[in-house]
């Protein structure tokens, strides 16, 4: 039977959404010759009257979309229409209108691409109005639970790595310590992996508290055996020095993670008499073209999701687990989120190396 699908990408954005979107559309159209449309801007596009959408075909693809980083639907991750922030400053329910835009729509089924926030929002939306929904996880912070990896985690850790060794050689000229910050909301992944590649003497992340005593330790350790810089690696949701995460405001009110790096170089400098510089990632970590693993992952996920509503099994999840593509209950996979494991193979590999975790 035909259908019309719908499919929007939600939350921040990050490298290979528009690998997913391509995937979706390949395989509803050559697969099953159904018709997708794409939503813009998240649900903002389901709130807007009329709903701002596009129909996507395969015209659109032809060669330069699975390369771009940024989506070309575009995404939001303010305005939760469970608690919308009207005009006139009060709060509203705007919930029953999404489900009139995906009625007005005629949408058989909605694939929804999000990180744990939006797939949470998403799946309330679809139970409430009875929308069959398919979630794809994204997130650079990979604190998606039930999945090994989520579609932009690969390209950022990439970057991060490519800043330490963009950061190596100037380190080394000047005899200073770098200090990178990078993202990852509440989860190191992001920190860790790129640290462990990059070459870092020191990775701290949120899951483990750090001593100021074990980080100047380690700085002094690295001079005493003969080398003249050193490189640090600090994920945004360190705590600071005043025992609480460092965050900015930014005008129109939202406040984001960011800013620990300046207060520990700073702190290093003063611990240790070392040079420090400061380099905080931010964005550069989301943008640009994805990392074939990435397009690999938003292929097979679109792929899957596809193939998920041609069976008519909603409310599902596709994941990544033990080398291949799988779906999980999108409950479940919202439930179970994803920190580092303290214990896990990637924390004793760098404790291995010798590298300081700040413990
Ligand atoms: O969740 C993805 C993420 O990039 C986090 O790592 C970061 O803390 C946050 O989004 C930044 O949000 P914004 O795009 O609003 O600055």
């Amino acid at each position: 039977m035909s259908k019309r699908i719908g499919i929007l990408t939600s939350g921040g954005d990050c490298a290979g959404l528009n690998a997913v979107i391509r995937a979706v559309v390949h395989r509803a159209i050559r697969g099953f010759g159904w018709q997708v449309l794409g939503i813009h801007q998240g649900t903002m596009g389901l709130l807007a009257r009329p709903p701002k959408f596009e129909e996507l075909d395969l015209r659109l693809f032809t060669g330069n979309i699975l390369r771009m980083g940024g989506t070309i639907l575009g995404t939001t991750n303010r305005g939760d229409p469970f608690a919308f922030p009207m005009p006139d400053g009060s709060i509203a329910d705007r919930s029953p209108e999404i489900t009139e835009a995906c009625r007005e729509l005629e949408l058989d089924a909605l694939i929804g691409i999000g990180g744990d926030g939006s797939l949470r929002i998403l799946r309330q939306l679809a139970q409430q109005g009875g929308i069959n929904l398919v979630g794809i996880p994204k997130t650079i912070d990979n604190d998606i639970g039930l999945t090994e990896v989520s579609v932009g985690y690969d390209t950022a850790v990439n970057v991060a790595t490519e800043a330490l060794d963009r950061l190596q050689p100037t380190a080394a000229s000047h005899s200073r310590v770098m200090i990178l910050e990078v993202m990852g909301r509440d989860a190191g992944h992001i920190a860790l992996v790129a640290g462990i590649a990059g070459g870092a003497d020191v990775i701290l992340i949120p899951e483990i508290p750090y001593s100021m005593g074990s980080v100047a330790g380690k700085i002094e350790q690295v001079k005493a055996d003969g080398r003249n810089f050193a490189l640090v690696i600090v994920a945004e949701a360190v705590k600071g020095t005043e025992g609480a995460v460092v965050t900015k405001s930014h005008v129109g009110g939202a406040a984001t993670y960011g800013g620990v790096g300046h207060e520990l170089g700073a702190r290093i400098a003063e611990a240790t008499g070392a040079e420090t510089r400061v380099t905080v990632l931010g964005h550069l970590q989301r943008g640009g073209t994805p990392s074939a693993r990435d397009r690999l992952m938003a292929s097979a996920f679109g792929v899957h999701a596809v193939n998920l509503i041609a069976e008519e099994r909603f409310d599902r999840m596709v994941a990544w687990q033990q080398r291949g593509v799988v779906d999980v209950p999108l409950a479940e996979a919202i439930a179970a989120y994803q920190a580092v494991d303290v214990d896990g193979a990637a924390v004793r590999t760098a404790r291995g190396l010798g590298i300081c975790l700040g413990d």
